[in-house]
Formats: C-alpha cells, sequence, structure tokens
C-alpha cells in the first residue's frame, strides 16, 4: 500500500484531511500517520491519539545528533542524504516508545521545535527523508505524511520515499498560487499527485475550479467547509463520527485510482 504526503498551504487543511483519511482508511487496513510537521501540535487531538513517548529525533539521540549526521553528510557528499533507519524498516520494526496508536491508526512524531535559539528545522527533513526512504509498507497499511506549510519539505527531499502527494488548496489565491508551484515541483520529482480542495462552500467552488482551471489543474476531490469540523478544532475534539460526509468515501477512491490499487 501506499505512503502519501499531505503538502498545501498553513491552514489549508492538511492535517483535518490526514485525520480524516486516517479514520477512513482504518475501516480497511492498519494506518501510520507520520507527523511531519515541527511546529504544529494540533494532530494529535484531531487523530485522538496521545503524543508516543519519544519523538524520532528523541530516539535518534536528539538534534544535535542528528544534525551532526547531516553536518558530515554535507561535508562529505555535499547531499543533505543521511542513513539513519536500516533499510527496508517495517511500522512492525519501529520502536515503541516511539508510535502510539489505537489498533488500526497509530502515530510516529518525527520531531518538534521545543527550545528558543535550537535552530532551525533542517535535521527534522532529512531524518522523515530518511524514515520515508526506509520505510517499507505491507499490502493492508498505509502511510500518511503530514506536513508543515509549504513547500520547504520538497526542496529537503522528504518526498523522495512516497509514492504520491496529495495538494490540499482552500478557496484562497494564495493556495492555489502554493499548489501550482507544488504540482511543479512533484514534476520535476516525478511523483504522481492529486489535489484536494478543502473549506468549499458552494459559490466559491466553480471560482477556486476555474483559477485552477486557468493553470491547468483538476481537482481530484472536493470536501465541503464544516461547520462541525471547524467547532470540534475550537474545542479540541477528535475528527471522528463521520464529520465529513460521503465526500471522502469518493477522495479514497480516487487516491486508490492515482496509486493504482484500482
Ligand atoms: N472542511 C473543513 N471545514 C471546516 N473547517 C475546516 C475544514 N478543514 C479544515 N478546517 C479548519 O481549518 C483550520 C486549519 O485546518 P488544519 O487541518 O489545521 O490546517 P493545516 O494542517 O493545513 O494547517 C482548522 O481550524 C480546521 O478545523
Ligand atoms: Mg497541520
Amino acid at each position: 500500500m501506499p505512503k502519501l504526503l499531505v503538502c498545501g498551504r498553513g491552514g489549508s487543511g492538511k492535517s483535518t484531511l490526514v485525520a480524516l483519511l486516517a479514520q477512513c482508511l482504518g475501516e480497511e487496513g492498519k494506518v501510520l500517520v507520520v507527523d511531519a510537521d515541527e511546529s504544529n501540535l494540533g494532530l494529535g487531538t484531531m487523530l485522538r491519539l496521545q503524543p508516543p513517548e519519544k519523538t524520532l529525533m528523541d530516539y535518534l539521540g536528539g538534534k544535535p545528533a542528528v544534525r551532526e549526521k547531516l553536518m558530515a553528510a554535507l561535508r562529505g557528499s555535499g547531499d543533505e542524504k543521511v542513513q539513519m533507519f536500516a533499510e527496508k524498516t517495517t511500522i512492525d520494526d519501529l520502536p515503541p516508545e516511539c508510535m502510539y496508536g489505537n489498533g488500526q491508526v497509530a502515530w510516529v512524531r518525527i520531531g518538534k521545535i521545543e527550545h528558543v535559539m535550537e535552530g532551525c528545522a533542517c535535521p527534522m527533513g532529512a531524518l522523515a527523508r530518511s524514515f520515508l526512504n526506509n520505510l517499507i509498507v505491507g499490502k493492508d497499511e498505509w502511510v500518511l505524511v503530514d506536513t508543515e506549510a509549504g513547500v520547504e519539505h520538497f526542496g529537503r527531499g522528504v518526498l523522495e520515499g512516497v509514492d504520491a502527494v496529495l495538494l490540499v488548496a482552500e478557496p484562497s489565491h494564495e493556495s492555489v498560487v502554493l499548489v501550482d508551484k507544488a504540482i511543479s515541483l512533484c514534476r520535476e520529482a516525478g511523483k504522481r499527485h492529486a489535489v484536494v480542495l478543502n473549506k468549499v462552500v458552494e459559490e466559491a467552488e466553480p471560482v477556486l475550479k476555474k483559477m485552477l482551471a486557468e493553470r491547468g489543474v483538476e481537482a481530484s476531490g472536493v470536501l465541503p467547509y464544516s461547520p462541525a469540523i471547524s467547532w470540534a478544532n475550537l474545542w479540541g475534539e477528535p475528527l471522528e463520527g463521520g464529520l465529513m460526509g460521503s465526500e471522502i468515501n469518493a477522495l479514497v477512491g480516487k487516491i486508490k485510482g492515482l496509486v493504482g490499487l484500482i
């Protein structure tokens, strides 16, 4: 089964989409959610999952240790590619203290910014790249990677080990421009990709679609603006209980088509 990377503008609904997909796909198989956003802290609440005891960064000795490996790689090959995990690591091989799950859905966290003056998030990017490059998934398993806003993870090669990229666009000009840019980066990397429109209110849908069509982009799915999702987020409640309607199931069908499963 595939590894999917979810990208888009900040606030477009990347984490929401990851949580909705995890719930949906968790009914069919096992889902590993990878929190590769070094800043935001809300994904666990959306998933109703406690943070694992350790991030993968903690497990590998902390950021200074990972940064040192990264610097050594840069001094050597000039590439940020660092081997931090055994080749062909399976989900079952992951250290238990780095995973927390409820049976069908589990998550791991790459690492978070914890302290003032600790430096940039480059080590997180290098770690995520190495992890996803080495992670192999079984036939009943899905991996969903939630990313930080924007396109830095493209520059860091985090997408190298994934099978496809989902690009989330909300009704905003900046979101459209970012998706356009991200598509060109997916093409450069040779990655399959699909665009998902989110938070769409009726009047905005044709406008958003037209703006994308002018750039040669067609959406694979449209998720409406849902007051229930917005309220759940305000109250800090998980996204469960069918907060999104049939649109998410339709999107799952499209994603399976994208990655060649149907
Ligand atoms: N379909 C939707 N309907 C209503 N609110 C949504 C929807 N998708 C996301 N939101 C809200 O938008 C905000 C940003 O969503 P989030 O998933 O955190 O974005 P991102 O991860 O891209 O930064 C949250 O308050 C979330 O509840
Ligand atoms: Mg997020």
